[in-house]
């Protein structure tokens, strides 16, 4: 797996006006990264996230994966969409092989790796229930297995986790780790939690509120799991929070 992100530039126009959410944006993600995309509300996040799965075009740059430009959606990019997106009318059983059917695995391979799936998140016994019936943490596993079901190259995630409370959110970062460590996925995740992003990432890209320009790319250098409370937990954390106010702008020069 080799994904690179080159000089991705999104412009939308309305009201007679040019408005540039993305300009030059680069990166590339190696093989089994955990890389979160950090940033303040509306600097582009969700937009090339999308762009990256294919869901719209760019207005200039590319997006490569395996050297091959990406145009349109495709099997080897799962995706979780913020609150879930299950559907809400099959139950997990048929959520989770919606995507090896619609990629024609054979149906073997389907209920074997189902089977895996379901134990990895620990879902065994709720497969014939439907969403409605889930806790917020089981219809995250859900929906995160449902992506990896397909056995894509990259699972791209939008602020997973974005619906849920503070304490839930924890144990759920938590879960998700557990599940990542498992099958070493590589991920590209959204989000404007510092905290969730040091947690998680192997890498985090702190994305402006201009243009998405990439302020800093940091390497989370901790073992795993995360100690929350460690002094070098919370010297990455002091260290993103000022540069989430550089990033929203919110820093003004110093008159006095
Ligand atoms: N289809 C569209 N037409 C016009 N403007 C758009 C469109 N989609 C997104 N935008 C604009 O692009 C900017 C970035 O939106 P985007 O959804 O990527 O932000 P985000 O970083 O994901 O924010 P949040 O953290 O709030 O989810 C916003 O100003 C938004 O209004
Ligand atoms: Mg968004």
């Amino acid at each position: 797996m080799n994904l690179q992100i080159e000089n991705i530039s999104k412009v939308f126009f309305h009201a007679d006006k040019v408005h540039t959410v993305l300009k030059n944006v680069s990166f590339r993600v190696q093989e089994g990264q955990f890389v979160s995309l950090l940033g303040p509300s509306g600097c582009g996040k969700t937009t090339l996230l999308t762009i990256i799965a294919g869901f719209q075009t760019s207005t200039g740059g590319q997006v490569l994966l395996n050297g091959q430009e990406v145009t349109k959606p495709g099997p080897d990019r799962g995706f979780v969409f913020q609150n879930y997106a299950l559907f809400p009318w099959m139950t997990v059983r048929e959520n989770i092989l919606y995507p090896m059917k619609r990629q024609k695995m054979p149906r073997l391979e389907r209920e074997a790796r189902l089977d895996n799936l379901l134990t990895m998140a620990q879902l065994e016994g709720k497969e014939h229930l439907m969403p409605g019936q889930l806790s917020g943490g089981m219809k995250q596993r859900t929906a995160v297995i449902r992506a990896l079901a397909g056995r894509p190259e990259v699972l791209l995630m939008d602020e997973p986790l974005g619906a849920v409370d503070f304490q839930m959110r924890q144990i759920l970062q938590e879960e998700l780790e557990a599940l990542w460590l498992k099958d070493k996925t590589t991920v590209i995740m959204v989000t404007h939690d510092i905290d969730e992003a040091i947690f998680l990432s192997d890498r985090v890209i702190v994305m402006s509120a201009q243009e998405g320009e990439i302020l800093e790319d940091l390497a989370v250098m901790l073992p795993r799991p995360r100690v929350r409370k460690s002094g070098l937990y919370q010297g990455y954390k002091e260290h993103l929070t000022e540069l989430l106010q550089i990033a929203q702008g919110a820093k003004t020069v110093n008159l006095a």
